[in-house]
């Protein structure tokens, strides 16, 4: 596997591939990879000739409080693993390179409504962010496929909704959420938790079931939500939102809807704040 960190070095190799008549599927991250993350270029290698991931931790989507600085940067284990995993390059960029004239100079993208609520609501301009880094990413990598986490499942709702309004030539994918055999949720994030945190956390995955069973059973989805919240805080935790929608774009369910239903929760179990979420069948 190769890595490259410039454009032009990314541009000309993809050019090479394509010449050849290979496609392309892209894989983008922000590194310290897991399991779930290998997945997705698993995925990416079985549905395309060549397979590109990226490493780049993304300022602009990044909140004041949140961890930029933080974040964990893992590069030489995430080569490893992508290598392992059928990645054929990774493009590992510095800011300067996707924000040649600073990150707070850049063009942004706003998607109106589905950025507003859950996520959206908790932390604003994150979209913006993301929807802003994953153009220019397909810009320098025109992927013939890209492959999304359903784990973020209203980011990936996001970038579908990016891709179709402004008619980007690139078919986007969805994959389904790696879990631990508790059921948690695979996340970078799960490192910061205390054993005893770690214990409760699966928590949330079996809220997130109960709330599909009781839906199933005929219960009011508000009803639900509100009985959704109550367990988490009982169990420790302190809830954002737990919330029921419609999965095409995140609208609240109509009382008696019942189809194409998602449950989200976004909950904070001491410091780190973990999201999951499950699809009705
Ligand atoms: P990151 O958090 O590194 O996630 C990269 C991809 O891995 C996303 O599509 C995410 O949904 C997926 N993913 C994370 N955990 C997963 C799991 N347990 N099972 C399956 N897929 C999982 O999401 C981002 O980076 C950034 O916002 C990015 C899209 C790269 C833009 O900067």
């Amino acid at each position: 596997m190769q890595t490259l960190q410039d454009a032009a070095g990314l541009r000309a190799t993809i050019r090479g591939w394509r010449s050849q008549g290979h496609t392309v599927g892209f894989v983008p991250t922000m590194g310290n990879l897991h399991a779930g993350h290998h997945s997705l270029v698993k995925l990416a290698r079985a549905r395309a000739d060549r397979v590109v991931a990226s490493v780049f931790v993304n300022p602009t989507q990044f909140g004041p409080n949140e961890d930029f600085e933080r974040y964990p940067r893992t590069m030489t284990q995430d080569q490893a693993g992508l290598a392992e995993s059928g990645c054929d390059l990774l493009f590992a960029p510095d800011v300067a390179t996707m924000y040649p004239f600073g990150p707070e100079h850049s063009v942004s993208i706003h998607l109106p409504q589905i950025t507003d609520t859950l996520e959206g609501e908790y932390r604003p301009g994150h979209f913006d962010g993301v929807a802003t880094v994953v153009c220019k990413l397909f810009n320098l990598v025109q992927p013939d496929i890209a492959i999304f986490g359903q784990k973020d499942f209203q980011q990936l709702k996001v970038i579908e909704r990016m891709v179709r309004d402004l008619g980007l030539p690139v078919k986007v994918m969805g994959a389904p959420t790696q879990r631990a055999d508790d059921g948690l949720a695979l996340s970078s994030r799960n490192q910061y938790l205390s054993p005893e945190e770690r214990a409760l956390s699966v928590t949330i995955y079996e809220t997130l079931q109960q709330m599909r069973d009781l839906v199933a059973k005929g219960h009011h989805p508000k009803v639900v939500e509100q009985a959704a919240a109550s367990k988490l805080e009982r169990a420790g935790f302190v809830p954002d939102y737990a919330a029921i929608r419609r999965a095409e774009d995140l609208a609240e369910p109509a009382e008696t809807e019942r189809e194409g239903l998602v449950a989200l929760i976004a909950a904070k179990l001491g410091t780190t704040r973990l999201i999951d979420n499950l699809l009705f069948d």
